[in-house]
């Protein structure tokens, strides 16, 4: 597949007698710059987490979407179809191309990693004909605000799974950089933790003396469990999603079972305990057995596992 780079772009238009306004935002965090690479091509995300965008797509492979996007226009209530294509020009950077009355819109984002910190830097270049130059400066201002909401909401991912990589995870991804067609398998279990045994010893005594509302297991992570309560039944929750390691909590049960906030994937309680006393609930990611007087919950840790999808079977009853 030939693609051409962002100066190519401008240049075959410039050569066109198409006239140009350039500019570039920053963002800085810590974060590596595969998070940010995973967070531009996650498809699913779109319609969840950014208020401002419904889209859908109209082919999307490992490198390449095109696809169908309703924006809400900053500063006035408008909501405007545009068309976007979108590819990985080369790792790391990825170019963005789409229309809007007589302009025409082409951005680049490129992150790279440098002690500890990435930086991504996304230029965004507005081209017309010279008539409708004056045009350029209101666009710019719409730009400059829209991202500004987009990455308001894009940030909190980012920087969730720098916190996972302190605690000790990491996230799998089979190729050297993201496919966008990989992050559609929301029921995958990507996160994986490293240098640790892939379960831990909870006290059943802890399990039966704990409330409503408390934390069981590790502080952070994929150990970490959230507790409900309700007529007399506990019940133990995973505070952080397999899939792409979303923080979950009880706000996110809906229909007896937790929906990611990410990704909308559906998620059950771990185990209960009641007056029958307890009751593990099986489940694609999480077992759990007896350990003397503790509770062993053990975790698949193993991310290549889904690579067949033995998620399909389960699914229909997610
Ligand atoms: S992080 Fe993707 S569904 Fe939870
Ligand atoms: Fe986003």
């Amino acid at each position: 597949m030939s693609k051409l780079s962002h100066k190519q772009l401008i240049d075959k238009l410039v050569k066109e007698n198409y006239v140009l306004t350039d500019f570039t935002l920053t963002n800085i965090g810590t974060y590596t710059k595969e998070d940010s690479d995973w967070n531009y091509k996650d498809v699913p995300h779109l319609n969840i987490i950014h208020k401002n965008v419904s889209c859908f797509q109209a082919i999307i492979g490992d490198d390449f979407v095109g696809s169908i996007n309703f924006l809400k226009l900053p500063f006035v209530n408008i909501t405007l179809p545009l068309i976007f294509v979108n590819y990985e020009y080369k790792p790391m950077s990825q170019i963005y191309i789409s229309s809007f009355g007589p302009l025409i819109i082409i951005v680049e984002t490129s992150s790279k990693t440098d002690s500890g910190r990435t930086t991504v830097n996304t230029n965004f270049s507005i081209l017309s004909r010279k008539l409708f130059k004056f045009l350029h400066f209101f666009v710019k201002k719409m730009i400059i605000k829209n991202n500004e909401v987009l990455m308001s909401e894009d940030i909190p991912m980012r920087d969730r799974r720098a916190e996972l990589r302190t605690a000790n995870h990491d996230f799998y991804n089979p190729a050297n950089t993201y496919s966008f067609k990989f992050t559609e398998e929301i029921y995958r279990a990507n996160l994986f933790i490293k240098n640790k045994k892939p379960y831990i010893d909870i006290p059943l005594k802890e399990i039966q003396e704990c409330k409503d509302g408390d934390k069981i297991g590790d502080d952070e992570g994929i150990f970490s469990f959230f507790v409900t309560e309700k007529n007399g039944l506990k019940m133990l929750w995973p505070t952080t999603c397999p899939h792409e390691g979303a923080k979950m909590d009880k706000n996110c049960i809906s229909n007896k079972r937790l929906l990611c906030p990410w990704h909308h994937r559906r998620i059950d309680r771990v185990l209960e305990y009641g007056p029958n006393g307890i009751k593990y609930i099986p489940s694609i990611d999480f077992c759990c057995i007896d350990n003397v007087s503790n509770i062993r919950i053990y975790y698949r840790n193993n991310p290549e596992y889904y690579d067949t999808r033995p998620y399909e079977i389960f699914k229909k009853n997610i």
